[in-house]
């Protein structure tokens, strides 16, 4: 097919992007949006600093567009994210303890409430465990309420929206042999053990000099899928250009090609000048929305190409 979005169902996947709120009004943007991607994960709209500004005061206008938007045009809507130590509202940066933890419930279950039906996949948990070689959980007001609050969130979520697949997302979890990857793997496994309900690992998989796409990427993909849950790959950016930035596209495409539960890519972001990295240029369409090489790329190998 011609388009990122129909060529990846051609293969039985989707093809989303991170899309904001506010450049649903840019006509260069938007045009894209509607031609390329079937599927759109809201970049801020739906974190909790934007739903519950205020304790128990929920605000979903700037959500409701884009999810409006998409499934107006039969894109799939990937939630993100319901419970997550960044980009808390002030009330919930200085709670603690049980109050919390009841608030962080309230929160997970009150926005997919809203939403219930309408979610393909839900970021229920974003970024629990630490950088570095520890495998630990990363210390948050969360974590300190109690190492159970990742299944807590889950369990809540399933019960407010059971249609929803519910995902466990986070970055450099890439490279098979880093101490974080085993420890998301060792989480997903032992939930899957007793029951706990858990749909699909989110890989980010922001790409920079700093953290390169890895040789082992596929086996990242693939031993997460052995497990018995879907595997998104969820932010996708790799900084560069030309023909090396489109090698690693095409590489990374191939690598969900090649693993049945690898269900869909999302780009965290259309245009460069779109992308949370001011300076770098990342994705698949120029600041004047060209296709780069890396859409070319893209779509050949989405293609079989
Ligand atoms: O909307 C306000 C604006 O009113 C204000 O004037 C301005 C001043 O700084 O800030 C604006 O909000 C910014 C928001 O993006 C919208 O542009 C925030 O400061 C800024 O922190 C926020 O950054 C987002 C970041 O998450 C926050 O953690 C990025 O857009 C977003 O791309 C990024 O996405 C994250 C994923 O959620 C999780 N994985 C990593 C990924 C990249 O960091």
């Amino acid at each position: 097919a011609t388009t990122l979005g129909a060529s990846a169902a051609e293969r039985g996947r989707y093809f989303g992007a991170a899309v904001a709120a506010n450049k649903l009004n840019d006509n260069t943007y938007v045009t894209i949006l509607n031609r390329e991607f079937n599927s759109v994960t809201p970049e801020n709209e739906m974190k909790i600093d934007a739903t519950e500004p205020q304790q128990g005061v929920f605000t979903f206008a700037n959500a409701d567009r884009i999810v409006n938007h998409a499934r107006g045009r039969g894109m799939q809507v990937r939630g993100h994210t319901l419970a997550w130590h960044s980009q808390q509202p002030g009330w919930m940066q200085n709670m603690s303890g049980s109050a919390l933890r009841a608030a962080m419930l309230n929160h997970v279950t009150q926005v997919a409430t809203h939403y219930r039906g309408q979610i393909h996949s839900w970021d229920v948990v974003n970024e629990a465990f630490a950088d570095g070689g520890s495998g630990a959980r990363r210390d948050s007001n969360l974590q300190r309420t109690g190492n159970d609050w990742i299944e807590a969130a889950f369990r809540a979520a399933r019960a407010a929206d059971p249609g929803a697949k519910l995902c466990y997302n986070d970055y450099n979890t890439d490279d098979w042999t880093h101490a974080k990857t085993q420890a998301v793997y060792n989480l997903v496994r032992d939930f899957k053990t007793r029951g706990v309900p858990i749909d699909c690992v989110g890989l980010q998989s922001h790409f920079n000099p700093n953290s390169p796409y890895p040789g082992n990427y596929r086996t990242t993909l693939s031993s997460f899928g052995a497990l018995g849950v879907d595997v998104q790959i969820t932010e996708l950016d790799i900084e560069g250009s030309g023909t090396a930035q489109a090698n690693t596209y095409r590489n990374v495409v191939n690598d969900c090609l090649a693993v049945a539960r690898c269900t869909g890519i999302t780009v965290w972001g259309i245009r460069d000048t779109d992308s949370w990295r001011a300076s770098g240029t990342p994705l698949l369409f120029d600041g004047n929305g060209n296709k780069k090489p890396a859409y070319d790329a893209t779509l050949a190998a989405l293609n079989g190409g």
